[in-house]
């Protein structure tokens, strides 16, 4: 059995479908708060699952950023409830983290040897949260998404829906051109992990998309595939400044799985061609 945290979110909108073969307990603030220990521990110990699938988190970069306290308590020691929970209980742990732990130069793409540099608040508790799990686990699986699409017009508020919607009203868009990141199609995604859980291949590995490219290029991607006149502007990322910093490359490429010869995930823009399509 395979208990899911943060199971309502972009995410865990494809883990019903994806792992539709699993037995799976699904779950999400409030009833499931992660920075709630007692509550954390009796679930897994009421539950006993194999797996954690561990997808709780604030994902509001710019509120972590504004909002210390709240990000490490969620994002590193809720980490570590659910850590100590699958500790105790003898459960394996699915861990995902982010591109974001990455300080790279325009359009570096970083294997999982590279060494992390985060600059926001965001990526540096999220970057805790894969210590704790190293730290305290043997089981476990870290899986470092990049620029994440999904969730569809009901939950996508990421860069990917917001152009989606933006292209129905306006004739102009201004979008950052120095930027740079791998997409990472939350379908796809749960699809790796589905796969790689299977091998006890344990460790912490990038599942992105394939290829590289600037918000500018995926929006001009997304104007192509909705088939609208919209003019796509490249700009300066000073022009819309932000609480936290990012990185002028936080792209990622899956150097182990293509090592171990079991890499899953398509082309990024086969993948927003999917998903495009069906938003439409
Ligand atoms: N989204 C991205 O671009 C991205 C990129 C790289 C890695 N990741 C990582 O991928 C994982 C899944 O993220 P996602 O994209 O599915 O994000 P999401 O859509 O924000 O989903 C996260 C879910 O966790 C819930 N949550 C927040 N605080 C919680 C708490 N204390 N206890 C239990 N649940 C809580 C959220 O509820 P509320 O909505 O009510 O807060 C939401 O349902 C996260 O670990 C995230 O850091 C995401």
């Amino acid at each position: 059995m395979i208990l899911v945290t943060g199971a309502n979110g972009m995410v865990g909108s494809y883990v019903k479908e994806v792992l539709a073969d699993e037995d799976l307990v699904l779950t999400d603030i409030p009833e499931m708060d992660v920075c709630d220990k007692s509550k954390v521990f009796s679930l897994v110990e009421k539950h006993k699952p194999a797996l954690v699938l561990h997808l709780a988190a604030e994902t509001d970069v710019d509120k972590c950023e504004k909002e210390v306290d709240h990000a490490y308590r969620t994002n590193a020691m809720g980490v570590q409830n659910v850590v100590l929970a699958c500790q105790k209980f003898g459960a394996e742990m699915v861990y995902i983290s982010t591109g974001g732990v990455f300080n790279g130069k325009p359009k570096q793409v970083h294997t999982e040897f590279d060494h992390p540099d985060p600059l926001n608040i965001y990526s540096m508790a999220k970057y805790e949260g894969e210590k704790i799990v190293q730290d305290l686990l043997n089981k476990y699986y870290i899986f470092r998404a990049g620029w994440m699409i999904g969730g569809g017009p009901a939950k996508d508020k990421k860069f990917v829906g917001k152009i989606i919607e933006l292209c129905k009203t306006r004739k102009e868009l201004d979008v950052v051109d120095d930027k740079f990141g791998s997409p990472t199609f939350a379908r796809d995604f749960v699809k790796g992990i589905k796969k790689i859980i299977k091998t006890g291949n344990y460790g912490l590995y990038h599942l992105v998309n394939s290829g590289v490219c600037s918000r500018y290029e995926i929006a001009l991607e997304i104007v192509k595939l909705l088939n609208v006149k919209v003019k796509v502007n490249p700009v300066s990322s000073d022009r819309f400044p932000l609480p936290a910093s990012r990185a002028a490359s936080e792209a990622m490429r899956n150097y182990k799985l293509e090592l171990l010869g079991i890499n899953p995930m398509p082309d990024w823009k086969n993948a927003l061609g999917e998903y495009v399509k069906e938003w439409k």
